[in-house]
């Protein structure tokens, strides 16, 4: 039994039967309550605000020429021995983040970023850490001078009317965080695959690592976990990941830089994992680099 059937949720899985869940009529992602957030409402308000996302997100398609190169840069100074999450992951999660919202984002920020996954707890959200944190980070991010990009676009939208004051807040933090955690697991794991069972492509990657496992809807019958694990790692329907071709853009420049840097062969030690029940990643991993002189 897993942790969603321990809490009386419904899990669904298997392809077919996730599928038909996602683009079903009768679950909604709208937990009941009101929230802003474009990952907790469907409808016309859910559409609305998807479409301001999308639109900032576009600014990274193609992938800008300058961000593939601070990010191969980035891999290129990792050295003989590193943390995959510390020192290839997060890094390169957390510039993509700051592209995407055009604003500078120093650790402090990435760290509280990474504590607001715990306030994502699908089973009642009582981590009150992880609340603080999404608060703080939605505060700082309102008092922040941004440049072209993301935040600027979202101010400009709700200066047009387009978005509520609620909805600016909430979804720049919401937006920061789809782009880093899942950026953050995904590069770690398929960093570790890599190391540790040589070359695949990103599409098997992203497949076999499913750094989101399962998403939540809400039906007549209360809650329900569907797997993403079966092949469907950015979703599908009114919510499939408007981002994926960014992750993967982001995720080809990174793993071949770094399957570059690991050219000789390495030794992976000290493996550690998260826990979450939705978010797949590593704590930590620590990469010697061999056959290079030191
Ligand atoms: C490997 C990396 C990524 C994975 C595995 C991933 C996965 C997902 C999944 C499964 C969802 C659907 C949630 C649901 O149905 O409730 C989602 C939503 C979303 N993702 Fe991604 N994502 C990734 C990277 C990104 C990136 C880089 C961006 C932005 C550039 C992004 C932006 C978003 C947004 C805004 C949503 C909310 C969409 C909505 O609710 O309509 N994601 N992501």
């Amino acid at each position: 039994m897993d942790e969603f059937e321990r809490h009386g949720i419904a899990v669904v899985s298997g392809r077919d039967a996730c599928a038909r869940a996602l683009r079903s009529a009768g679950l909604t992602s709208d937990p009941g309550g009101g929230s802003p957030s474009v990952l907790l409402r469907d409808g016309d308000d859910h559409t609305r605000v998807r479409a301001v996302l999308r639109e900032i997100i576009a600014g990274l398609e193609p992938f800008p020429a300058a961000l593939q190169a601070a990010i191969e840069a980035t891999v290129a100074g990792l050295g003989m021995s590193f943390d995959l999450v510390r020192d290839f992951a997060r890094p390169v999660a957390g510039a993509v983040t700051s592209a995407v919202l055009g604003v500078p984002l120093d650790d402090v920020f990435l760290d509280h970023l990474e504590a607001t996954t715990a306030n994502l707890d699908v089973f009642g959200g009582a981590d009150r850490a992880g609340q603080a944190s999404a608060f703080r980070l939605a505060v700082q991010l309102s008092r922040t001078p941004a440049g072209p990009g993301g935040l600027t676009a979202l101010r400009k939208a709700h200066a047009a009317g387009r978005l509520d004051e609620d909805e600016l807040v909430i979804n720049a933090v919401v937006l920061a965080h789809a782009v880093y955690e899942n950026s953050l697991n995904f590069l770690a794991c398929a960093g570790l695959e890599l190391a540790t069972s040589g070359p695949r492509t990103v599409r098997e990657l992203v497949a076999a690592v499913c750094p989101a496992r399962y998403v939540l809807r809400f039906g007549p019958d209360g809650p329900v976990a569907i797997s993403l694990a079966d092949g469907l790692p950015f979703g599908l329907g009114r919510h499939a990941c408007p981002g994926s071709g960014v992750a993967l853009a982001e995720a080809e420049i990174a793993l071949t830089a770094l399957a570059k840097h690991l050219g000789g062969g390495c030794e992976v030690r000290d493996v550690r994992w998260k826990t979450h029940a939705v978010f797949h990643g590593l704590d930590s991993a620590q990469v010697v680099v061999s056959g290079k002189a030191g």
